[in-house]
């Protein structure tokens, strides 16, 4: 009977939505087996059928959850009792063992939320097989329409639903490497978005200004050393911009490349009992940039208070990265400071 299932489930797929992913079910029967080797076939047929109301549902996922949480009590109460009732139908019309159709029945109803030993099983090996076979996908496919942080919730919800510790054991690096393709898609999107935003921008306020500038795309840079010979510039010629916490707030500070920060004349001149760099993930949040990228801008570029540190004054032309690790500027200092308009002092050393 499990290969007539698995027929009428690829067949009711093909049917209403042919694009469905056939791995997650076959991964689930696979897991179940993992969990529960002598799982028999009732237990199987409920593993490989559990999601076939979807096979049958006229909306597409996006729909389904776009004002919705993945565990609403209503649509798990809905999906799974639909699902349990066309099976149950199938297996009926085709003579299946009615305590066995009872069974699966009740291990679809429940493959959500589980409640009993072998609902458990399947919710489980279908936690695992989700980790491992449709997290990625739906990262990738449902991030745009439904949002990073509901796709989290997904992922996060199949992980902490498991009930047994055996499962939980298995689907662990299924869901850390989920977690991890979730920040690196979520960063890149940001990144390439934010860094030519900024760029932009700057570009945009160099041109309104009628300023000359020069400007420089070469491969990723992530030290001032690497940018200066990027760039042919000397090291002190290029502007670092440094993002840090002081009295509660971040500012940005500007010094030479060649120069070191000296922390201590920052917290003399503005009181300061101690100050610290912004983390790498403070920057993203105030900026949307990595580390290296900082441009020597504050406002309108940057939501930042801008300070420049007199070793800037020292050169004719201050170069910068400007958003992004490839992308670089070279200007005139005057104009610069001109336009940038910022509070001076010395807050650099060799
Ligand atoms: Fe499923």
């Amino acid at each position: 009977m499990l290969d007539k299932i698995k027929q009428f489930v690829k067949e009711s797929f093909e049917k209403f939505s042919p694009r469905e992913n056939f791995a997650h079910f076959e991964r689930t029967v696979f897991w179940l087996l993992q969990l529960k080797p002598d799982a028999d076939e009732a237990m199987q047929i409920a593993a490989y059928a559990h999601d076939i109301a979807r096979a049958f549902r006229q909306e597409t996922t996006e729909d389904v959850f776009q004002g919705k949480d993945w565990n609403d009590p209503e649509y798990l109460e809905i999906h799974q009792n639909a699902g349990a009732e066309i099976v149950k139908k199938f297996l009926e019309e085709n003579g299946y063992p009615n305590d066995k159709i009872g069974r699966i029945a009740q291990m679809i109803s429940r493959h959500e939320v589980g409640g009993d030993e072998e609902s458990d099983l399947v919710m489980d090996a279908d936690s695992i097989s989700y980790l491992e076979v449709n997290a990625a996908r739906h990262i990738q496919k449902l991030s745009a329409s439904l949002g990073k942080n509901k796709v989290k919730e997904k992922i996060d919800w199949m992980f902490e639903r498991i009930a047994t510790e055996e499962a939980r054991k298995i689907a662990e690096p299924f869901y850390k490497s989920a977690l991890q393709l979730f920040e690196d898609e979520w960063r890149n999107k940001v990144h390439e978005e934010y860094d030519s935003f900024v760029f932009e921008k700057i570009k945009t306020l160099l041109d309104s200004h009628a300023i000359e500038y020069k400007l420089l795309h070469h491969e990723p840079t992530k030290t001032s050393k690497e940018s200066a010979e990027a760039r042919g510039e000397d090291l002190s010629v290029g502007g670092k911009g440094l993002v840090l916490k002081v009295n509660g707030s971040f500012k940005l500070f500007v010094l030479s490349a060649a120069k070191k920060l000296d922390s201590n004349a920052i917290e003399k001149y503005f009181h300061a009992k101690g100050i610290r760099f912004a983390t790498a993930e403070e920057l993203m949040q105030l900026t949307g940039l990595v580390p290296g990228s900082v441009p020597p801008f504050g406002r309108p570029i940057l939501d930042l208070e801008l300070y420049v540190d007199n070793s800037i004054l020292c050169n004719k032309r201050i170069a910068f990265n400007a958003g992004s690790l490839t992308d670089s500027i070279i200007m005139s200092t005057e104009d610069y400071l001109k336009l940038v308009s910022p509070e001076i002092f010395d807050f650099s050393k060799d």
